[in-house]
């Protein structure tokens, strides 16, 4: 398996698998292992490959098994969940520091190929976004919606992330979660 920063040329194998698991297109035995809820269009999907360097994939072959998205807050402030979440960032501190657009990116969403789940593939996508971020922001925060137990089991037991807060949009109800970029797997 080979980790890295995704290119364009990647672009074709990180639709195929975010259309898998995406909410409007999962199949019904997938969904209760999760799903992604965010859409893309090419042009926002070219800026956060080449802009943002924000696409973490993991690859077997030729074939991409997981990806990892994280950006600016910038970046995902053309989408209305992500301006809530911006909102109520100086809500809260982490490590002693009032949460800002300065001091924090966004990551997710993230997705692993079911064939390759609990195999540690999350693990290791998740710190090497991570990591992949460290040089620019001192902190990370993420959503997960109430309904994917998995990703707040993976989130929290996997990895090490912290609850912030919980909040609604569009009558969901969320989990958001931080956690310092610059640790290091357990
Ligand atoms: C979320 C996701 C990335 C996590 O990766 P993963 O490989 O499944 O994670 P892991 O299996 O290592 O860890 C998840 C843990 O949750 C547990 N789990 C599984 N189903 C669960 C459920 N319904 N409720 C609670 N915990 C659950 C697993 O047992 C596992 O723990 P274990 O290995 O100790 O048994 C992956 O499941 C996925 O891509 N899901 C579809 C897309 C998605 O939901 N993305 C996140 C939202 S953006």
């Amino acid at each position: 398996m080979e980790i890295k920063i995704a290119g364009m040329n990647d672009l074709e194998g990180i639709l195929a698998l975010h259309k898998r698991y995406h909410v409007t297109s999962i199949s019904p035995e997938d969904k209760p292992d999760g799903f992604v809820t965010t859409n893309f269009t090419q042009e926002q999907l070219q800026a956060l490959i080449e802009q943002e360097r924000g696409i973490t994939i993991a690859k077997d072959g030729d074939t991409v098994i997981a990806y990892a998205m994280a950006a600016s807050w910038q970046f995902w402030s053309a989408w209305p969940l992500f301006i809530h979440m911006i909102q109520k960032l100086p809500e809260h501190s982490f490590n002693g520091q009032a949460l800002s657009v300065e001091n924090s990116y966004q990551y997710g969403p993230i997705c692993v190929d079911k064939l390759y789940r609990s195999t540690g593939v999350f693990d290791a996508i998740f710190y090497a976004s991570l990591a992949s971020m460290v040089h620019r922001y001192p902190i990370m925060i993420t959503f997960i919606n109430k309904i994917n137990p998995r990703s707040y089991a993976a989130h929290t037991k996997k990895v090490t992330m912290d609850t912030v807060c919980t909040f609604q949009f569009n009558n969901n109800d969320y989990y958001m979660l931080a956690c310092p970029t610059n640790q290091k797997p357990a």
